[in-house]
């Protein structure tokens, strides 16, 4: 699986976006350790907090199949630039993403800016900082 099929895969999902107030749709995939693909779109809500990311839905699809371990994202949105995920999805995707996971942002027109998990979300809070010794 490569990740210009992650990239379609997240193009393709994109088409359903449910975006009435952006007008912005974005699609997402994630690649799991199993090798299985799961992908998600943003789905907005009139009550416009309560709307959800592409990459939310993604890992929402994949928890929901029983797995919680990505080794690849691909995210796509119709923007001049790559555009890179929200702050709330950086902390998402490093619940289940180690630190040198791609994540790979895309265009429509083809563009891509690869980068990691970590560089997304440097100083990342795990599960470990709760930990007293
Ligand atoms: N959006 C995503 O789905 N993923 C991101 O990483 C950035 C923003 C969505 C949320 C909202 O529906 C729309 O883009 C505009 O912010």
């Amino acid at each position: 699986m490569t990740t210009n099929a992650l990239i379609e895969a997240a193009r393709a999902v994109r088409e359903n976006a449910y975006a009435p107030y952006s007008r912005f749709k974005v699609g997402a995939a994630v690649r799991t350790s199993s090798g299985a693909i799961y992908v998600g779109c943003n789905v907005e809500n009139v009550a416009y907090p309560e709307g959800t990311c592409a990459e939310a839905g993604a890992l929402a699809a994949m928890a929901a199949a029983g797995e919680y371990e990505i080794v690849e994202v691909a995210v796509i949105a119709d923007s001049p630039e790559p555009v890179p995920c929200c702050g709330g999805c950086r902390q998402k995707l490093a619940e289940f993403g180690t630190i040198s996971v791609p994540v790979t942002l895309a265009t429509i027109d083809g563009a891509t800016l690869t980068t990691t998990v970590g560089d997304l979300l440097p100083g990342t809070f795990t599960a470990e900082h709760m930990e007293r010794s």
